[in-house]
């Protein structure tokens, strides 16, 4: 299970980095961003159907907002931009808040040259 939605998340990641260098007037934007919408939905419906009972049948309470706490701070240091190959929670540890680092220094540049 965890294979299977750690898969949709790179495909997503996948998805929206093309949609990103190809920009909002590239001509398959619209399609690709109706696209990853869906599946978007998809992979939360499997998220909120399969994986969230089990947790909550086999992980006690306070371990889960224990855990909503440790990922309210992990995405305050996520990255702003797509990095496929990140979805393990080691690659995330490790590449996250240097990514998170870079893609904020590239749009600050990006901001102050616009
Ligand atoms: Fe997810």
């Amino acid at each position: 299970m965890v294979d299977d939605r750690l898969a949709e998340e790179r495909q997503a990641k996948e998805t929206l980095t093309v949609l990103v260098e190809g920009g909002v007037d590239a001509d398959r934007f619209d399609a690709g961003i109706l696209l990853l919408r869906d599946a978007v939905l998809e992979h939360a419906r499997h998220e909120e159907r399969s994986e969230f009972p089990l947790l909550r049948e086999h992980v006690p309470a306070e371990r889960l907002r224990t855990l909503a706490t440790a990922l309210k701070a992990a995405e305050a240091v996520a990255p702003a931009r797509p990095h496929p190959g990140t979805e393990s929670a080691k690659a995330n540890l490790a590449a996250g808040p240097v990514l998170a680092v870079a893609d904020r220094v590239r749009d600050a540049i990006r901001s102050a040259a616009g």
